[in-house]
């Protein structure tokens, strides 16, 4: 029970933690002059729909036009809804590289 505990614990933090899947926050949110919300929803989006087929890939691997790229591709995949597929698009845009 407590070792299950410890490997969610660990899997939040290598799978989505600050590296691969940063946190939306103020600075991000002041860098790319989007919505602290857009952003948070956006994050969301990502963590829980994009990892049906695969593991998330890393936001800072690519740049805003790869990822809008990538988003044509995969919004449909995902079956996302218009405002999902913007909120996300506008976080992986603000935490691309
Ligand atoms: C229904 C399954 C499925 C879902 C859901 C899905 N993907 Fe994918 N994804 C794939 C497959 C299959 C590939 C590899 C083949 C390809 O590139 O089409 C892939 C590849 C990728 C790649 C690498 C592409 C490359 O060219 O390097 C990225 C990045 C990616 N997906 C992001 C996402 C994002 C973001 C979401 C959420 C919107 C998502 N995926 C949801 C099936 C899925």
């Amino acid at each position: 029970m407590r070792a299950a505990v410890v490997a969610t614990v660990m899997c939040l933090a290598a799978c989505t933690g600050s590296g691969a899947v940063p946190r939306a926050d103020a600075e991000m949110a002041t860098r790319s002059g989007q919505d602290l919300n857009i952003l948070s929803r956006g994050r969301h989006v990502y963590t829980t729909n994009c990892t049906g087929c695969h593991a998330l890939y890393r936001v800072a691997d690519r740049n805003a036009e790869g990822w809008r790229d990538i988003v044509a591709s995969m919004a449909p995949k995902a079956k996302l809804d218009e405002r999902s597929r913007s909120d996300l698009l506008a976080y992986l845009q603000a935490a691309a590289r």
